[in-house]
């Protein structure tokens, strides 16, 4: 276990967020595939906290709803019924962990979804090698507007206070460096600070800012760790701001893919969400979207202009304009260009789902092929068979879906309806045209249409004179001067 282990790990959500004009609370948007708090949590539960506590308010079923699926007992919420203020915040925190903790408390807001784990780990190792009753992370920002500045003695430079934009005076609004809103306390110091708090400042709250001052008044250790990038802090107010934080956070993901091995053609039009995987060599190029835990295998190749969600894509498959949604595409198979693969479609290796071919809840077999402008939904298809273009597997009769098996080894005729529930066998044929509404035995070959019957000489006698009627009288002449 690391020595910089933090006891706990508290995160601020209670707030309404009004800037987003929004009926979703704003910790709850979404950016590269995870909520505003989902990516804070995230990076905390890189610190292996013991305890992380989120506190919540505004909508505060829907947020805590929102958290409480990721199956980890040690995420728990803390219910801060009016926002009076980020010192009161903290307090209603440790109020859920029984008071006060012993131990590193590590406090972040749920709105800063750039924060990483890195940043969180180097502000506790500081606080700990050096001792610290309290470290504050802090940044130079191009435009501190808003933000808690750090002041700091002038004579050895160590912080002596933060104080809101809102209660700064103007030589105060001139510093640069601010608060990011993220520290790393002593547990015991932060409760028993924190019941000293005042609430006599221009918005009348309990400032947690405030305990820094009253920690170093008391004459504890007060540190400040200043933010490589001082664009991981950016808190979002609203939506302006959403869209940045999301450029800024798919260009980090892209560049973590592409120092893992991963071609990314063209970065400024690939999105790609964090909780993507992929494996070295792979290849994406411009316009594509790999949202949710869709992984890339090793060689697989993607893109132009594919969305692909929660599917997998194995090793040289090559995937060419295509949308998926919760698919499984084999080692070296082929999709599209032009195909939609919806969910519970699993295509096996060397498989191919062409142009204009939609699937959805179908298992095609190992070097299997649909090529061409198809329907296959409800279906079981074995390995090494070929379907027809432009075959629809007719699974719904207005009511329920039905199931079509077809076997290994078939040939299927262009333009069939398979009606479901059918089987065709192992090895069966299936001639174009057809309507299979029957199973098909293994090895024999299905015909399900109207026998062609041609009228001759039809054209002449109900079209004479037209374009039709000369050409084949044209035609006609010439195959009797041949004879
Ligand atoms: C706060 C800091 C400021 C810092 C800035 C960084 C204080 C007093 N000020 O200001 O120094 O520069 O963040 O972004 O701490 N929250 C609650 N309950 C409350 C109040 C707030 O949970 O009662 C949560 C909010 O949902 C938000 C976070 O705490 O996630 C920060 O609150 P906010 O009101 O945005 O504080 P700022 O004014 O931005
Ligand atoms: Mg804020």
């Amino acid at each position: 276990m690391s020595v910089n282990r933090p006891a706990a790990v508290v995160v601020l959500a209670a707030g309404e967020g009004t800037r987003m004009k929004s009926k979703t609370p704003k910790v709850l948007h979404e950016i590269s595939g995870r909520s505003l708090v989902g990516h804070v949590v995230a990076a905390s539960r890189e610190l292996d906290p013991e305890h992380l506590v989120v506190v919540v308010g505004h909508r505060s079923e829907q947020v805590t709803a929102h958290l409480t699926p990721a199956d980890d007992d040690r995420l728990r919420t803390a219910h801060q019924a009016e926002q009076k203020g980020t010192g009161h915040a903290v307090r209603i925190g440790l109020d859920e962990l029984g008071g006060a903790v012993e131990g590193t408390v590590i406090v972040v807001c749920g709105d800063t979804p750039l924060l990483s784990g890195e940043t969180l780990r180097a502000l506790a190792a500081t606080h700990t090698a050096d001792a610290n009753a309290v470290t504050v992370l802090t940044a130079e920002v191009p435009d501190s507007t808003g933000y808690g500045r750090i002041v700091r003695d002038p004579a050895d430079g160590a912080v002596t206070a933060i104080v809101e934009h809102k209660d700064a005076t103007d030589a105060q609004r001139a510093i640069r460096e601010i608060n990011s809103g993220v520290f790393a306390f002593d547990g015991r110091l932060l409760a028993d600070a924190l019941g000293k708090v005042r609430t006599d400042n221009s918005q009348g709250e309990e400032y947690l800012t405030d305990v820094l001052s009253i920690l170093r008044e008391a004459g504890h250790r007060v540190g400040a760790s200043v933010a490589v990038d001082h664009r991981e802090i950016l808190g979002i107010n609203n939506r302006v701001q959403l869209a940045e934080a999301r450029r800024l956070l798919n260009q980090r993901l892209l560049e973590q893919a592409m120092m893992a091995g991963v071609t990314v053609v063209d970065p400024a039009s690939t999105v790609i969400d964090a909780t993507v995987t992929y494996e070295r060599d792979a290849l994406v190029h411009p316009g594509t979207q790999l949202l949710g835990t869709t992984h890339l295998g090793e060689d697989a190749e993607v893109g132009p202009n594919t969305r692909l969600t929660d599917t997998v894509v194995r090793a040289g498959a090559r995937v060419d304009n295509t949308v998926a949604d919760r698919a499984e595409i084999g080692e070296g198979a082929m999709v599209g260009p032009y195909a939609y693969l919806r969910p519970g479609t699993r295509l096996g290796t060397k498989a191919k789902a062409g142009t204009y071919v939609e699937m959805k809840n179908a298992t095609i077999g190992e070097g299997t092929k649909v090529p061409h402008l198809s329907y296959v939904g409800d279906a079981t298809i074995g390995d090494h068979t070929n379907i027809g273009a432009a075959s629809v597997f007719v699974n719904y009769d207005g009511v329920a879906k039905h199931h079509t098996t077809i076997g290994s080894h078939c040939r299927t005729g262009s333009d069939n309806m398979f009606v479901a529930p059918v089987t065709v066998g192992d090895g069966a044929y299936t001639a174009a045209g057809s309507v299979i509404t029957k199973d098909v035995p293994p090895g024999s070959l299905a015909v399900a249409r109207g026998q062609q019957r041609n009228i001759e000489g039809w054209v002449a006698r109900k079209r004479p004179g037209s374009g039709a009627a000369q050409a084949a009288q044209a035609a006609t002449s010439e195959r009797n001067s041949e004879s």
